[in-house]
Formats: C-alpha cells, structure tokens, sequence
C-alpha cells in the first residue's frame, strides 16, 4: 500500500492548512481539496484565502497548482484517490437525543456514505475531524453497506492550534496514528515520515487514538479554567496571577505553557469537544467523570460572565448611553476565526445594557462582527466597528482588551488618552498591554488576576 493520490473533504481551518503542508512536503504526492462550499474552494483558488494563518499563503502559492488543487468535484476527487481524509465539521447537536451536547455525525456520516458511492478502488479512509470514540465501527459499518470496494479506516486527529497552524504542522509535538491494519498505518506513517521525526509518529488502536484526541482538548482547556479561577482569586486577595503562574510553571512537573489567565477560552474546539466527552462519560454510566469534565465550562463561562459584569460594575454599575471600545473580536491573536470568541458574550452584555460598543480587530471584518451579533436585532444600531484602535477610542467611557493580538502591546496610550473621555477606564482582559504606560496617560486600568 503506498499513498500516491490524497483527497481531503472539508477546506477548512484543518483541512486547508494540513493538506496544503503535506502537499508542499511530499511533492510526490497529488493532493486535492474538495469541498461543497463553493465560495470557500473559489477563495482557495483566488489571491485571497478564505483563513488568515501566519505562513500559510507562501506554503500555499509553493504547491498550488502544482500537487495541490482546490475544487468541488467531490465525486471525481474520491473516484482517483487512495486515501481521502475526512476533515469535515462536528458541530455538537441542536436536535434529537444528546441535543446540546453530542457531536452531531451528519457531515461525518454524508462524507462516507459518498466516499461508499465513488471509491474505484481499496480506499484508505482517514478521520482528520475530531469524533466520538468508537466513531469509525460507524463509518466501516457505512462504507461495507454501501460499497463493493474494501476499505481500511485509521484515526489520525489533528493537534494543531489556530494562529500556530503552520507551525504546529511542520514541527508537531507528535503525529498520532490509529489503526488496525499496520500495512494502512504504513502506508500514512510513511506520508508523515517525509518530514515528521519518526518518533515522534505515535501508532495506537483506534479507539485510543479518538480518545486521546477529546482528552488532549478537555486537558488543556481545563488548565484555561484552573488558571482563570485562581485569577478571580488573586484579585480578591492582592496576589498577581503572573507572579503564581510563574512558580507554577517553574515546576517541570507542571510546566510553564497554557498558563495564562484571560477572559477564557474560546475556539470551535474546546467547548464542543468537552460537552462530547461528557455526553460520552455519562452514556457509558459515568456521571461522576461527566460532572468533572463539565466544570470546565462553567468556570469558562463564568470567567466571561464575571469580566463582563465587573466593567458595568466599575463603570458606576449602569452603562446606559455609555461608549466602549472593545479592541479585539477573534478568539486568540493570529486567526481571523470568531467561533466562540468571549468577545462575542462580553459585546451581548454590554449591548443589552444600554452600551453602544465600538469593535477594532486587526483581521475580524465589520460585516463578521455584525453577523455574529445579528441575533441580537435590537441593538444592531449600537453596534459599530473602527479601522484602527485610535478610531475605535473617540469619546469612550472604557476600553477592553478582549484579544492578545502583538499591536496591542505596543498601543500608544498616550495618544489614546487624547481621544478617550477623561479617567476613562482600560480593561485588559488579555493582562496584554504595556500597564505602565495606561497610567502614565492618566487612565484608570484594570487587569485581570491583579
Ligand atoms: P470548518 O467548519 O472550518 O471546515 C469544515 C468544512 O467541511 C466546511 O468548509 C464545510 O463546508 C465542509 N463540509 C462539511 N460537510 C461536507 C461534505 N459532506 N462534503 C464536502 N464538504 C463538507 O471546520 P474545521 O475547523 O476545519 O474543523 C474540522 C474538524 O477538525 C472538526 O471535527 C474539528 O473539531 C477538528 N479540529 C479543528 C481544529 C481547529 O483548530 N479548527 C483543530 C483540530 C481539530
Ligand atoms: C485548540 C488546541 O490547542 C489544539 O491542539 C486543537 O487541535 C484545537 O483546539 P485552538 O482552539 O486553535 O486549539 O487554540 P488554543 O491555543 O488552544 O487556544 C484556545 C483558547 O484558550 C483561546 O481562546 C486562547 O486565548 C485560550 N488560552 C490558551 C488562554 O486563555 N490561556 C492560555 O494559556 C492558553
């Protein structure tokens, strides 16, 4: 078995980046990118990528066109290939058992039982997308019922991180491989080994390579929350939340990464991937285990309920008719995804209490700030977006600081003051900017875990 011809469902924030990387390392290989997102595939094709990832227009100018091709013909994209990577969305589910919580399969579900209409031939069949475990018993199940042709299916779930994407897959901590026949497992071992280490590739069984996906998640998000909690009480104790973070991180045993406080976690992952795992512990008899893993995102929301209410709070406790910047809207620095961003729920609280809030992000538009506010209808009008930060600040009461973006360290508070009203507030949710600077200009600052 050896891998010649790639076909990837889903150009997304992972199947985008990952098979532009594996193009540009393995020219050997003809990878093609398929997806029903029309307008998606037509931006992959244009000068303007549909996802703002440091690194990833070069990686994609090298190999485009060359061994990497962007289309919508799903059909003839998985007629020619000999291993088709699923990278398809998994929402959690609005409707039917486990609404709420489960990972919605129907993309899942659609991609194999089309790969079960076209395959020509042995298919290698690939879970990019992160899923339940015991995923793959369904999809063998789908593809045998539906398909003469024979198939192996192998779990290889994706670590990268938004903003690091590139980065993270050209020098990944690890690569982790899950199968049950070794000669499939070769066979993609051998793509990753064209540049991947070969020890850092790490082969399991299947079920503990969907497992350890979920469980990388639910871990790390729950350093978010343990770190976040002791912010609140750092503040209510005088203890700074840098200085604890750095003796904890001082321990190897702990580490010194994923340790900074913030107005809590955002992204597409984290929280749909924890509220899985804990529909999945209490599916298999375990509420003790799900009510452990959900506490994660009550802290989480917590932390954004109580930023959000506090700014109200110092602001004299109403901000009817207040104005408020609010310097950035994506979830982390270096992405232009608003998926789940806190500033989503922060910008909510304060349009519901009369603000009106004026949005700066260096990468996130005007039209993707209204839209993911355009359920709240009624307050639209309250609602503006500025081109750059001084702008953002024109007679404000307050600025909060929502994203850690690198500009926002170098802000010059000094000119901002000129623009703001007087003693106006700074929140630095993102504990980000440079706070000496913020007093020096006169204005009143709050950071968070100080
Ligand atoms: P995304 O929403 O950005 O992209 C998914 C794409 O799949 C969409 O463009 C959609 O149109 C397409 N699609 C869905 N069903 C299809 C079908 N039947 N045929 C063709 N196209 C179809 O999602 P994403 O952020 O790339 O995430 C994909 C998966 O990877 C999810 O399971 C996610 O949990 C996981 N993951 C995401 C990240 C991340 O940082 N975003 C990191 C690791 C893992
Ligand atoms: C996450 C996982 O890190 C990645 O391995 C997985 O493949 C997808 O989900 P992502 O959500 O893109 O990646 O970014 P990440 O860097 O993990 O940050 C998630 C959220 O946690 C962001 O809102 C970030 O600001 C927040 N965060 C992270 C903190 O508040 N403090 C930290 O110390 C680290």
């Amino acid at each position: 078995m050896k891998i010649q011809n790639i076909t990837c469902i889903g150009a997304g924030y992972v199947g985008g980046p990952t098979m532009s990387v594996i193009a540009d390392r393995c020219p050997h290989i003809r990878v093609t990118v398929v997806d029903m997102n029309a307008e998606r595939i037509a931006a992959w094709n244009s000068d303007h990528i549909p996802i703002f990832e440091p690194g990833l227009d070069a990686v994609v100018k090298r190999a485009r066109g060359e061994n990497l091709f962007f289309s919508t013909d799903i059909d003839a994209a998985i007629k020619s290939a000999d291993c088709i990577f699923m990278s398809v969305n998994t929402p959690t589910k609005t409707e039917g058992e486990g609404a709420g919580r489960a990972a919605d399969l129907k993309y899942i579900i659609a991609c194999a039982e089309q790969i079960a209409r076209s395959a020509q031939d042995h298919t290698i069949v690939v879970e990019k997308s992160t899923l339940p475990v015991r995923t793959a018993e369904k999809i063998k199940e789908i593809l045998a019922k539906n398909s003469k042709q024979s198939f192996d299916v192998l779990s290889n779930p994706e670590f990268l991180a938004e903003g690091t994407a590139i980065k993270d897959l050209e020098n990944p901590d690890r690569v982790l491989i899950g199968g049950e026949n070794p000669e499939a497992i070769a066979a993609l071992f051998e793509v990753y080994a064209q540049w991947v280490a070969k020890e850092k590739i790490i082969t399991t069984n299947v079920w503990s390579a969907e497992m350890a996906k979920l469980a990388a998640n639910a871990m790390l998000a729950q350093r978010v929350s343990s770190i976040n909690s002791l912010s609140a009480f750092c503040e209510a104790t005088e203890a700074d939340i840098d200085e604890v973070a750095k003796v904890l991180g001082s321990d190897s045993r702990i580490g010194s990464k994923f340790l900074k406080a913030g107005i809590g976690f955002g992204g597409s992952c984290f929280k749909k991937d924890i509220l899985n795992l804990v529909y999945l512990c209490e599916h298999h008899g375990l509420p003790e285990v799900a009510a452990y893993w959900e506490q994660v995102l009550v802290m989480n929301d917590w932390q954004k309920k109580r930023i959000a209410q506090l700014v109200i709070k110092k602001l004299g406790g109403q901000v009817k008719g207040k104005k408020i910047a609010v310097l950035g809207f994506a979830f982390k620095k270096d992405t232009n995804d608003t998926r789940e961003a806190p500033a989503i729920l922060v910008c909510e609280t304060l349009l519901q209490a009369g603000a009106e809030v004026v949005v700066f992000d260096p990468k996130v538009s005007a039209q993707k700030v209204q839209a993911d506010l355009s359920y709240l209808s009624t307050h639209q009008s309250h609602l503006k977006s500025a081109n750059t930060v001084n702008d953002a600040c024109v007679g404000v009461d307050a600025v909060i600081v929502l994203t850690e973006w690198d500009q926002f360290k170098m802000i010059d508070w000094a000119s901002v003051a000129t623009q703001t009203k007087k003693s106006a507030w700074i929140f630095d949710a993102r504990n980000c900017t440079n706070h000496a600077a913020i007093r020096a200009a006169g204005l009143n600052l709050w950071v968070v875990g100080k």
